[in-house]
């Protein structure tokens, strides 16, 4: 075999396993939510917002506000979350990193599917 042959194999032997090893790093990214846990509104949305949203969703900011102290209530009143059509809440689909509104600032695939699953378990203030 040509020397350069065996470069191209090699060659195309590292893209295959970079290849793997992308997938991989991409699979455990998504989310481990397992839907029987409960879900806490305080120790694991909170979190999401001050991290990514507070900077513009705070008093005196854009609605709704979104700091510890308020989110609950703004959501509640603003009718952000749908326990009976849990996919169609704006709080989830709104910064949902799938859709096209809200460029300012996307969930990952990850903090969606947590707040997703937040309300389907009924949106509690826990
Ligand atoms: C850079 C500023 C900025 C950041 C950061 C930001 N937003 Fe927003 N958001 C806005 C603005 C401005 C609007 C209103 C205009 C629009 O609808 O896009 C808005 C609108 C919204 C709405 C729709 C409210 C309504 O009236 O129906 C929701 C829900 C929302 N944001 C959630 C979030 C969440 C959750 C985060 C964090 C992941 C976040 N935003 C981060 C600027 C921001």
């Amino acid at each position: 075999m040509k020397k350069s042959n065996i470069y191209f194999l090699l060659f195309v032997f590292g893209l295959l396993l970079n290849a793997c090893t992308y997938d991989f790093i991409a699979e455990e990214e998504l989310p481990p939510v397992d839907p029987t846990v409960t879900i806490s509104f305080s120790t694991q949305i909170i979190p999401i917002f001050d991290a990514k949203c507070i900077a513009c969703h705070k008093p005196g900011g854009t609605a709704p506000d979104l700091t510890a102290t308020n989110a609950y209530n703004s959501i509640k009143n603003m009718n952000l979350a749908n326990t009976t059509a849990p996919e169609t809440s704006l709080i989830y689909t709104y910064p949902n990193p799938t859709s096209t509104m809200h460029t300012w600032k996307k969930y990952s695939a990850a903090e969606a599917q947590l707040v997703l699953t937040w309300i389907q378990q009924g949106a509690k203030n826990n």
